[in-house]
């Protein structure tokens, strides 16, 4: 296969990273990741709105403008016959004297097979576990991921799909999912201390008396339905927090039908 590294196309395994460069030692550094359907990067608009965005606000020079970017992916869609497979940029923090300034970082942009959950998943629901935690500079979509991976020996060894952060009482996301409930018909999703999702906006965007507000934990866990989105996950109900059950304990018909819809979207 082949991947963008730094300034050109090449083949993938060539690609190298620099042990100094801060994106490995302090963890700085951003990413996004994509999918295509049927050839056509979904959505790519909004993935590279995000991805310059977090650029910007991590103070990285982006070493490709908006067009660059998207020549580089087209062209590599191609090269690679991505048909139905995942796509993500990497901007590392770069490397300096002092070994904490970010600097011109190295660009990466490579293809991945996609890990889609398994048609049981949503025929089920999938269990998250409750932790105490909040994404530092959460609208980023920062690499940072070390708290949920540390933790993964735990929800995975409960059977869990992840885990669902929370903090003084209030939800914000799973670790790399957004969350909604719906309550009495009524849906709603958090705003503060979360990535802005693109499949949470698709899914507002199907479903605009969606209120964006704060919601407690313990609205959570009385909701009548849960689910959390994701590029991979769709919409994939949430029947279970740590060891209590979401409102019948199996997939509702709001969000189900919410699946039907987004579905429909990617054809
Ligand atoms: N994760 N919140 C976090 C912290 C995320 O990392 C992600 C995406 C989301 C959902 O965003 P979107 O709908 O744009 O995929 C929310 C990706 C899939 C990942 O880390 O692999």
């Amino acid at each position: 296969t082949y991947c963008f590294a730094k300034d050109r196309i090449r083949e993938s395994k060539t690609a190298t990273i620099h042990p100094m460069d801060i994106g490995l030692i302090r963890g700085y550094g951003i990413f996004d990741f994509f999918r295509t359907a049927h050839y056509v990067p979904l959505f790519l608009q909004d993935y590279l709105n995000r991805f310059i965005r977090s650029a910007e606000k991590m103070h990285l020079p982006l070493p490709l403008d908006r067009a660059g970017l998207e020549d580089v992916i087209l062209e590599l869609v191609s090269k690679n016959e991505l048909e139905n497979g995942g796509i993500r940029m990497l901007l590392t923090g770069g490397i300096s004297d002092n070994h904490f300034s970010p600097n011109t970082g190295s660009l990466f942009i490579f293809c991945e097979a996609l890990d889609f959950p398994p048609m049981s998943k949503y025929e089920t629901g999938v269990k998250l576990v409750s932790a105490e935690h909040v994404r530092a500079v959460a609208d980023i979509k920062t690499t940072n991921y070390a708290f949920p991976v540390w933790h993964s020996a735990n929800w995975k060894k409960e059977g869990a799909e992840d885990l669902i952060y929370h903090q003084n009482g209030f939800i914000s996301e799973s670790s790399r999912s957004n969350i909604f409930i719906i309550k009495d018909g009524k849906i709603a999703t958090p705003d503060q201390n979360v990535l802005h999702g693109i499949t949470r906006m698709r899914t507002l965007e199907l479903a605009p008396d969606t209120e964006i507000r704060p919601i407690t934990f313990e609205e959570l866990l009385n909701a009548d339905e849960v689910f959390m989105t994701s590029t991979t996950k769709k919409i994939l109900p949430v029947t279970k927090i740590d060891n209590h059950a979401i409102g019948e304990g199996k997939p509702g018909k709001k969000t189900m039908a919410l699946l039907k819809d987004f579905l429909e979207m990617e054809k």
